[in-house]
C-alpha cells in the first residue's frame, strides 16, 4: 500500500485547523505525534514480521488515530476528553465525514475506523474479534510509546507546552495517589479519574509499560530507557523502589 497519499490527507486535515494564532503550535504537535505513532506502528509490524492487508490497515489506523484531536481543539480549546468529548469518537466522525481514500474497500475503511475508536479505551475490549486484534493492539502500543516519550521530555524539562501535556495536576514532588499506586504495583491499569498529582501520571505510564502487547514495543521502550527514566522522575522512597522492582521483574519476565 502507498502511504504517501494518506500522510497528505492527515497533513491537510490538521493544517485546515490552523488559525494563525499561538495555539497553532498545539495543532502541529498533534500532527507530529500522529506521524511518530505511524512510524512506531511500522517499526512494530516490521519487527514482528507481520505483513499483508491487516498490517497495512494497522499502519493506516496509527496514522489516523488522533484525527479527532483537531476538531476537538477547534471546538473546545482543550485536549482533555473529560472537559470536552472523547477524541477517539470525534476521530471516527471525522473519518466518516471524509471521502474514502482510493485503494481501500468500505470494509478496510471500517477496520481503520474501528481501531481508531478503540485506541484510547482504558483496556482492551474482551469481546474484540480476533481478526481485529492486530490493528487495535498495534495502534495502542505505538501510541503509548510516543505518549511516554512526550511526557518524559516534559518531565525532564525538554518539554513541549505544559497545558498540552498535563491537565491541571498538582506537581507536588513527593506525593502520589494510593489508588494509582495500588493499581500499578499489582499490575492493573491505573484509572485516569484517580489522578491528582503529576507523579500519578508517571505511575500510570509505568503501568503502560507492563501492558504493552508486543515484544518489539517493549524492546523500543527499553532501548529508549523508559522504565529507568520514569523511575528517576518519581520520589525516591522505599515504596516507589518496590514498585519499580515489581514492574521491572514483570517486564523482564516477558523477555
Ligand atoms: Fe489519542
Amino acid at each position: 500500500m502507498l502511504f504517501g497519499p494518506h500522510v497528505a490527507v492527515l497533513r491537510s486535515f490538521a493544517e485546515s485547523h490552523l488559525t494563525g494564532g499561538p495555539d497553532d503550535a498545539l495543532i502541529l504537535l498533534k500532527l507530529e505525534h500522529s506521524l511518530r505513532v505511524f512510524d512506531n506502528a511500522g517499526h512494530i509490524l516490521d519487527a514482528e514480521g507481520v505483513k499483508g492487508r491487516m498490517a497495512d490497515l494497522a499502519r493506516l489506523a496509527a496514522l489516523y488515530h488522533d484525527m479527532g484531536r483537531f476538531p476537538q481543539y477547534a471546538r473546545y480549546r482543550t485536549f482533555n476528553d473529560r472537559d470536552s468529548a472523547n477524541h477517539a469518537r470525534l476521530g471516527v466522525l471525522a473519518l466518516r465525514g471524509m471521502e474514502m481514500p482510493p485503494g481501500l474497500s468500505g470494509h478496510d475503511w471500517r477496520i481503520v475506523r474501528f481501531a481508531v475508536a478503540q485506541h484510547n479505551a482504558k483496556s482492551l475490549n474482551p469481546a474484540l474479534p480476533a481478526r481485529l486484534e492486530l490493528p487495535v493492539t498495534v495502534v495502542r502500543d505505538a501510541d503509548k510509546l510516543d505518549i511516554i516519550r512526550i511526557l518524559l521530555d516534559h518531565f525532564e524539562g525538554n518539554g513541549e507546552p505544559s497545558q498540552a501535556v498535563i491537565h491541571r495536576l498538582d506537581d507536588a514532588p513527593d506525593l502520589y495517589s494510593e489508588e494509582i499506586y495500588d493499581a500499578i504495583i499489582n499490575g492493573r491499569t491505573g484509572d485516569y479519574r484517580h489522578m491528582r498529582y503529576a507523579n500519578d501520571f508517571k505511575l500510570l505510564l509505568m503501568g503502560w509499560l507492563d501492558g504493552l502487547r508486543y515484544r518489539s514495543s517493549l524492546d523500543m521502550a527499553l532501548e529508549r530507557n523508559y522504565p529507568a527514566r520514569l523511575l528517576a522522575q518519581l520520589p525516591n522512597d522505599a515504596r516507589i523502589r518496590r514498585l519499580g522492582d515489581a514492574a521491572l521483574s514483570r517486564i523482564s519476565s516477558c523477555a
